[in-house]
């Protein structure tokens, strides 16, 4: 079983590596390099594929054998973390593309995983198996940026995969590039109005997992509209989520009359990028309103595109400020900071400007909304310094009459 997961998978990927390309001749640097990640990816998906399955159970695990085996996959899950993270300085297989969402992303699931492994060795067992549980989010959130890299077809799973819970099936599909078979296990529980009354917020997640691979990998307006055909069904609507499905319904009708666009330009695709975002603020009534959540799928997907593409273009930071501005509604402040990333290296890249003091304002709004409690606002000494330097990076000096790069022009 386990030859034939990686065999029949790895022969796939090099005809869809091949078949989805980009056009431009990529440099023969990530050529050679390309082998060695699809192979880390691989080992990936067989370590989680195996763990998945003894996390399940609601009970507390006390079988000696499955404790063993949740330490070793998780071990496992950890060295390869580790070997793909991009932004610890050390070398690693190269991606193959640019984008530097990768190394954000690689860094947080190394944290992540290091994190349950750590409650794992210190005996919180169950504790472990709640991480460990939604470490598929950022192999998801890795693959589903754009519709680049492989769409494997259903490919043999490990026997135990049968007695996953239908979400946690669906999600393991689709962390494991299987979108087909994951689309249409995440229908499955969007439909599913007896689950939907019980666990509206996983219900939730899966509505908003189904139209990422809809609207990211598949760019398929249909699709994200049987989507929200199935939502409007069910009786009721979860009334978390009632109000957005006009708003939903409404963008991907929009969406479905526009005429198919190929942006290839970096300046056509930040067009692309502005014009959706206006429409987007436009559409939310208040901050954070998911009635915009289809326009900031499409507003990712375009900025993923630009840093893909041009990650040092004219636009690589507005780039980031669009996406930090995505992220901060689709990933609804979990604990994750990649918003926060993403408006750190808005700064960086283009200090001074404009741009750069519109990301510090985001940055900073995000900071104090994580730090403020019953008891006021209280942030942590270091964070404070991190937070009064990237302000006087962010600080434009125009005013002040002294020179900087943009009075040249
Ligand atoms: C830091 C980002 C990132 C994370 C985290 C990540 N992947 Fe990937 N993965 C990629 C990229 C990039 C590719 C290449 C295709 C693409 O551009 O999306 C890829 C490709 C793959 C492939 C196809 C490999 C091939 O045959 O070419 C598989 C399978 C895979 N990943 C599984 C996983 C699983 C399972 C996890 C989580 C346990 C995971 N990945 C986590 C970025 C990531």
């Amino acid at each position: 079983m386990k030859n034939l997961l990686v065999s029949a998978s790895c022969a796939l990927s090099l005809v869809c590596f091949a078949a989805d390309k980009p056009v431009e001749k990529s440099g023969d640097k990530s050529a050679s390099a390309k082998p060695s990640w699809s192979q880390k990816m691989q080992e990936l998906s067989q370590a989680m594929s195996d763990l998945l399955p003894e996390l399940t159970s609601q009970k507390p695990t006390t079988s000696p054998k499955t404790i063993a085996k949740i330490k070793a996959a998780t071990a496992k899950l950890q060295g390869l973390a580790h070997t793909i993270n991009l932004a610890d300085g050390k070398p690693s297989p190269t991606p193959p593309d640019e984008d530097p969402s990768i190394a954000f992303l690689s860094a947080l699931f190394e944290r992540e995983i290091k994190h349950a492994n750590a409650s794992l060795n210190s005996g919180n067992l169950e504790y472990a198996k709640g991480s460990l549980r939604v470490i598929t989010n950022y192999c998801i959130a890795c693959h589903t940026r754009t519709d680049q890299g492989p769409n494997f077809p259903a490919f043999p799973m490990p026997a135990n995969t049968a007695k996953l819970p239908r979400l946690e099936k669906a999600q393991l599909y689709a962390a494991t590039r299987q979108f087909d078979r994951a689309a249409k296990e995440f229908e499955g529980v969007i439909s599913d109005s007896a689950y939907a009354k019980k666990n509206q917020l996983d219900w939730g997640r899966a509505v908003r997992q189904a139209f990422t691979i809809a609207v990211r990998v598949k760019k398929d307006p249909n699709l994200a509209m049987d989507i929200v055909n199935k939502v409007e069904k069910l009786r009721p609507v979860p009334p978390l989520f009632k109000e957005y499905v006009p708003a939903w319904k409404e963008s991907i009708q929009q969406w479905k009359d526009e005429k198919t666009k190929d942006f290839t330009t970096e300046a056509e695709m930040y067009a692309e990028a502005q014009r959706l975002l206006a429409a987007a603020t436009k559409l939310q009534k208040y901050p954070l309103d998911h009635s915009a959540d289809i326009l900031f799928l499409r507003i990712s997907m375009v900025s993923h595109a630009i840093l893909a593409k041009y990650p040092k273009g004219a636009h690589a930071s507005e780039a980031f400020y669009f996406a930090g501005q995505a992220y901060d509604l689709l990933d609804d402040h979990l604990a994750s900071p990649l918003p926060e990333m993403y408006y750190e290296a808005c700064i960086r890249n283009t200090p001074h400007t404009e741009v750069a003091s519109q990301c510090y304002k985001k940055y900073e709004a995000n900071v104090n909304f994580g730090y403020t409690g019953s008891g006021g606002t209280s942030i942590p000494e270091d964070l404070k310094e991190l937070l009064s330097e990237l302000k006087g990076l962010a600080t434009s000096t125009d005013k002040s009459g002294k020179t900087d790069k943009k009075t040249e022009s």
